[in-house]
């Protein structure tokens, strides 16, 4: 893998719409010495994200886009992504789904985390549905982002073991924690293989 060492890490930007964990965590990455990435935009299709504080807080450009209008919306996103020269984006608890054209222009350059082991459990109510069907494993994905929701190509998972004791919420917690390992390790991964 190529060393991108302070001006020359890679610029990113990280979607969110709602808490914001994984964006801090990948906020904590970014600032290791040795990490590629450089956050220099985070992009919120809602304004009372609390996430949007780590921006803030970390001096982070923050953008606020309305989405009455998908297509409007995308267009705005696109010019400040382009203004940012972004290399990178990592959709982190995203809940919009980005358009063919929006990603037609950022091919192979989108990276997802979703709460399940993908293929399994695509879209939403991921552990709900992990606890009923009495799964015993289930995990976290980041992967690409394609035309087909939560389809594109699996980078990296991590898989955990789903105790009797487990209900939705215990499980919500953990798989969590595991993302917030997951995604810094699955973006480094994603750059040594390009
Ligand atoms: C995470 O569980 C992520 O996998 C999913 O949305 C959630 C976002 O959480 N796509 P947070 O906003 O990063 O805390």
């Amino acid at each position: 893998m190529v060393k991108l060492i302070g001006k020359n890490k890679l610029n990113v930007a990280i979607f969110i719409s709602g808490r914001g964990s994984n964006l801090k965590s990948l906020i904590n990455f970014s600032k290791k010495n040795s990490s590629p990435i450089k956050i220099i935009l985070v992009v919120s299709n809602n304004l009372k994200a609390p996430g949007l504080n780590y921006a803030i807080n970390n001096n982070i450009k923050n953008v606020v886009i309305k989405y009455k209008n998908k297509l409007k919306a995308e267009k705005e996103i696109l010019k400040v992504v382009n203004r940012g020269n972004i290399k990178l984006i990592c959709l982190a608890g995203f809940m919009k789904i980005l358009s063919k054209n929006f990603i037609k222009n950022f091919r192979g350059k989108i990276l997802n985390i979703h709460p399940s082991l993908l293929p399994k459990y695509k879209g939403l109510n991921t552990h709900e549905r992990v606890i009923k069907n009495k799964e015993k494993f289930s995990g976290c994905t980041v992967h690409l982002v394609n035309n087909k929701l939560d389809s594109g190509k699996i980078i990296l998972q991590k898989k955990i073991k789903i105790l009797k004791k487990d209900n939705e919420i215990s499980l919500a917690k953990k798989i969590l924690k595991l993302e917030h390992q997951l995604y810094p390790r699955a973006i480094l991964k994603f750059l040594s293989n390009r």
